[in-house]
């Protein structure tokens, strides 16, 4: 049981340029392409809302703020209040800074509208708000991290430097896109100038706090925490999710095929002598004709999928996939159509939306 947090708020980075994620954000926000049908946005919105948070910030860009706004609405969806905070992309520090207003001297919890953990934000306020720290960040080792900001610990724990995107990493431990701070994060940013790629980062402000000799607390994580940055990234987060939390629920139609496992089809969705292996989900209003739905693959809402083979991939509403044989790690936007005379391929594709591939 967790104490319902009012005084805390809470800051959702949903703004951002996403430009290893084109040509798909081109036309739409990174935290609205859907992880197992839902945007990875309304996953983070279920913890906030589970954490006991109501008031939420949601920062956004002006090219993809509308889609973010018209998707996450005044908030009452979670039970949130929710205001908009507008925001060129100049970095992590600097949409604290831009959201001032609304987080005035307030404690608050910064989430990346990009990111998903396991972990119950709930247990990290109840450790926040017992301990106070100016600032609790989390940490988690990774593969490779010249692509996190790193954080380097003394032998006890503390917090001793922090890297953004370091070419020579000092640690393997990388920093997880979910923040808890007091007030002091705010001069901590007046105090830093733009990196070398022109963004106020909020490792730096972070390091600002350490060298102020302010009380920064680490933790390192235990379950799995996704970054949805890249295709890859975004793959593998559908592949989890699917995992952990699909359960059987067929509400569609299936006509001479078979369904197998751990598989949610969605009302309307008509089956016609094909295979589907889960874990995967097909969304409403589907047609998948003579084809094979092998693990890990998401299929949205009124999908025609017909004499073909898809595993391990993304397919976003209304796209018509033919004939193709095969589909494999695959990220394919909305309402695209995807034809092949040539049967004996597997093709790997990121396609954006209204977008026409014959092959
Ligand atoms: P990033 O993935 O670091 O940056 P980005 O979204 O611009 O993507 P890319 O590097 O591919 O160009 O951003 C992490 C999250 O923070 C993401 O949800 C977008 C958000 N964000 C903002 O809201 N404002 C910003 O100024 C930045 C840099 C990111």
């Amino acid at each position: 049981m967790f104490m319902c947090f009012e005084i805390m708020k809470a800051l959702v980075l949903s703004g951002g340029k996403g430009t290893r994620l084109r040509p798909l954000t081109f036309t739409t926000a990174k935290q609205l392409i859907p992880i197992a049908n839902k945007p990875i946005l309304g996953y983070v919105l279920d913890r906030i809302s589970e954490a006991g948070i109501k008031e939420v910030g949601v920062v956004i860009a002006p090219e993809t703020g509308a889609d973010v706004k018209r998707y996450v609405g005044d908030g009452s969806d979670w039970g949130l209040r929710v205001s908009y905070i507008v925001q060129e992309p100049l970095g992590l520090a600097h949409a604290v800074k831009v959201s001032r207003g609304f987080l005035g001297n307030d404690d608050f919890l910064m989430h990346l509208g990009d990111n998903l953990l396991k972990k119950n934000l709930g247990e990290l306020i109840d450790k926040f708000e017992s301990e106070k720290p100016d600032a609790l960040i989390l940490l988690k080792e990774v593969e490779d991290p010249t692509k996190f900001g790193v954080v380097v610990l003394d032998n006890k724990g503390n917090v001793v430097k922090l890297v953004e995107k370091p070419k020579q990493p000092p640690s393997k431990l990388g920093l997880v896109g979910v923040y808890l701070f007091s007030n002091k994060i705010h001069s901590a940013i007046d105090e830093i100038k733009p990196s070398w790629r022109g963004e106020l980062e909020i490792t730096d402000a972070i390091q600002k706090l350490v060298d102020k000799g302010c009380f920064v607390k680490a933790e390192i994580l235990d379950s799995w925490w996704l970054d949805t940055g890249k295709k890859d990234d975004v793959l593998a987060a559908n592949a989890l999710v699917l995992d952990e939390y699909i359960q059987r629920d067929v509400k569609g139609e299936a006509i001479g095929s078979t369904i197998e496992g751990r598989v949610s089809v969605g009302s309307g969705t008509k089956i016609i002598g094909s295979v589907v292996r889960g874990p995967c989900v097909i969304g409403k209003k589907c047609i998948i004709e003579n084809s094979f739905i092998g693990p890990y693959t998401s299929v949205g809402d009124e999908c025609l999928i017909k004499n073909s083979s898809i595993n391990y991939s993304i397919i976003m509403e209304r796209t018509i996939i033919e004939g193709v044989e095969t589909l494999e790690e695959c990220l394919i936007g909305r309402n695209c159509r995807i034809r092949s005379e040539d049967r004996s391929k597997t093709f790997k594709l990121c396609v954006g939306d209204y977008s026409e591939v014959k092959i």
